[in-house]
């Protein structure tokens, strides 16, 4: 029987993930040299899910995320390892395909919407504009499609509100607009990076609902990233935690939330206040992220660890699958086992 290589390779393609991170770094040019500040991320995104990132400020969410649009100047960074889009290669890819991928296959939105908008053009031409980049139509179907978005994103009489510019609209109105520019393409995989976090509760609570809406009707799998744990419960079919470059866990949010295995994320979790318990006291951890130029050698989250030993200072310490769990688990702890056995975690 003939193998036909073209079927293969698309049997393959289906079947990946829609994001496959294995052992992605990011490095930067600064005065004293390359400084790794994103160090061999492994993350995955199976097909039609939402992934949650989540770590304190300067834990490397917002590079990894540009690395896989394909957004870091090749003059000042250097990116190693893997990121396979849609079963496509990023790394290695030129300036030019880079950005044929952008909008098509990936996408992203930004915590201040209207600081990637252009003042100067109305909403409807901004995502009119994306749409005649990757597809060859006319303005007037352009514009027809830019105002379908705009009504899928649930901005009321669409038709009118297209001519309008970024300063006519509320915040939470302009992170619409931004997300209709991002799925106008309809890419297989949206990043969104703290899209909710310059935004009220209430603005927030209906962003997060139409976010849910547009990745069931556009069929788009989401790599969300925050610094709160609250919307990862609402959000995210899974988490991965960062701490300093690396994932240091990741599990599905079920399961992280009942039983985290890492000091850090338990640390995360102490910390989120109770609003019905107004008298307990606020647990935050002691000190702050370490700098890049700062990493310890070995376990990097050992100096705030309430329960570091020994064995913590050995030596790099890998991120491993827990074998005794139902679901797809790790966690980058030697003490993981230990800190279950005495009743800390779990
Ligand atoms: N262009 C750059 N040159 C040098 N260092 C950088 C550059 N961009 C980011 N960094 C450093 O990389 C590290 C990770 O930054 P990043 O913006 O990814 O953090 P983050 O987790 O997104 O934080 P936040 O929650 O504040 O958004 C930080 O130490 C930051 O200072
Ligand atoms: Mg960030």
């Amino acid at each position: 029987m003939r193998i036909n290589v073209d079927q293969l390779m698309s049997a393959r393609t289906e079947t990946e993930p829609v994001l496959h991170m294995k052992g992605l770094s990011v490095d930067f040019i600064t005065d004293n040299g390359w400084m790794r500040v994103v160090d061999g991320i492994d993350l995955s995104i199976p097909t039609g899910s939402i992934v949650g990132v989540v770590g304190e400020s300067g834990s490397g969410k917002t590079v990894t995320s540009l690395a896989a649009m394909g957004l870091l100047p090749s003059s000042t960074s250097r990116v190693s390892g893997s990121i396979r889009v849609a079963g496509r290669e990023l790394v290695g890819l030129t300036d030019r395909e880079l950005a044929d991928v952008r909008g098509t296959e990936v996408s992203m939105i930004f915590q201040e919407p209207r600081r990637s908008l252009d003042p100067a053009f109305s909403v409807g031409s901004q995502i009119a504009e994306v749409v005649r980049r990757h597809d060859r139509v006319g303005r007037t179907a352009a514009w027809a499609r830019a105002v379908a978005m705009l009504d899928a994103v649930g901005i009321d009489n669409a038709a009118t509100r297209a001519h309008a510019y970024p300063h006519e609209f509320s915040g939470g109105m302009c992170q619409r607009v931004m997300l209709a520019i991002a799925m106008v393409c309809k890419p297989k995989l949206l990043i969104a990076d703290e899209p909710t976090t310059a935004l009220d509760v209430t603005v927030q609570a209906q962003m997060l609902d139409l976010m849910r809406e547009v990745q069931q009707q556009f069929d788009v799998s989401i790599l969300f990233i925050t610094h709160d744990l609250g919307v990862v419960a609402q959000m995210c079919d899974s988490v991965n935690v960062m701490y300093a470059g690396q994932v240091i866990e990741s599990a599905p949010v079920r399961d992280l939330f009942l039983s985290p295995q890492h000091p850090y994320t338990q640390g995360l979790l102490d910390a989120i206040p109770d609003h019905r318990d107004r008298s307990a006291p606020l647990k935050a951890i002691p000190g702050a992220v370490p700098a890049p130029w700062d990493w310890p050698q070995s376990c990097r989250f050992a100096p705030r660890c309430p329960h570091s030993g020994p064995e913590c200072e050995a030596e790099t310490i890998p991120l491993e699958e827990i074998a005794s769990t139902e679901s797809v688990r790790a966690v980058r702890c030697v003490r993981a086992n230990d800190l279950v056995l005495e009743g800390i975690t779990e």
